[in-house]
């Protein structure tokens, strides 16, 4: 799918993916979604691509929202085909079953916060700001907003902020455990690398089952979650990277991983 509002990038093993609308402030219009489906689908296939970063492009946003222009055309119908539509798109990078990083320049307001909390870690700018103002506009978040944000910082803090329609800088994001990082705008980017780098430095497929082992088990009873770990543990058991990783520590040197 040839990109019109997204830069598609492939760089030693991470894909750069940068929501390209600047003149909008990367505002998710439908072809936004549509493009971010197909960014999300080469994520989770595509066996030379080993984790994701994902920004927004200019100074100013990451991404400002939802397209306002679309969403005051819609109806009920079309309103909640679209937020499922985005949901599914933000679902599938949540379980693409690699690492995937948000490094968020600027505003990430509405479908921008979601689409942020929808990556598996947030490094934010000095300059980033948040929130879920759409009660502003006399909507509700629609992209997961209600759903992830209390996952992420508790029930009480997000409703504050989806309530209130509240904007916080990117210190206050960090306060409450919505980033998990601030560094200065000029660093953002590879500072986010060098983290994502770090990642993939481990045990793929120890990264992967983890990162599945939180994502489900989240919303499981603590005994199917439990149990959902403990068969991870037992098939990491079953590789090759294991052995490798146990044995490489025994013996005092840096192990050498092969995702198998
Ligand atoms: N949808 C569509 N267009 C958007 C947008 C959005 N969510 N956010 C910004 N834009 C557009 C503006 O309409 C403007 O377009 P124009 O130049 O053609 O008029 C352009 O992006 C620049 O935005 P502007 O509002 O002029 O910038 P600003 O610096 O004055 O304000 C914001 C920045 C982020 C505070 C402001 O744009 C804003 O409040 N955006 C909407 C945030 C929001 O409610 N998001 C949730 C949507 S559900």
């Amino acid at each position: 799918m040839p990109y019109d509002t997204l830069l598609f990038d492939v760089r030693d093993g991470i894909a750069f993916v940068t929501i390209n609308r600047p003149d909008k402030l990367n505002a998710l219009n439908d072809r936004v979604i549509d493009e971010l489906a197909a960014a999300a689908e080469r994520i989770a296939v595509e066996s030379d691509i080993k984790g994701a970063i994902i920004t927004g492009a200019g100074q100013k946003a990451f991404v400002a929202g939802a397209d306002i222009a679309e969403l005051s055309q819609q109806g009920p119908f079309d309103g909640k085909a679209r937020a499922l539509r985005g949901q599914s798109v933000l679902r599938r990078l949540e379980t693409c079953g690699k690492p995937v990083l948000a490094a968020v320049n600027g505003f990430a307001l509405g479908g921008g916060c979601e689409l942020a909390m929808a990556c598996h870690l947030r490094v934010a700018s000095e300059n980033a700001k948040f929130g879920q103002p759409e009660v502003k506009l006399g909507i509700a978040p629609g992209y997961g907003g209600t759903q992830r944000l209390p996952r992420l910082v508790g029930k009480g803090i997000a409703l504050q902020l989806i309530l209130t329609g509240a904007t916080i800088d990117a210190q206050e994001a960090y306060r409450i455990g919505l980033v998990n990082k601030v560094v200065p705008a000029a660093s953002l980017l590879a500072e986010t690398e060098a983290l994502l780098r770090g990642i993939l430095s481990m045990g793929p497929l120890a990264v992967r089952l983890a990162l599945e082992a939180v994502e489900r088990g989240l919303d499981m009873s603590l005994d199917e979650g439990l149990l959902l770990e403990a068969n991870h543990f037992g098939l990491l058991a079953a590789t090759r990277d294991m052995k490798e990783g146990l044995t490489a520590f025994l013996a005092k040197r840096t192990p050498t991983f092969e995702g198998r």
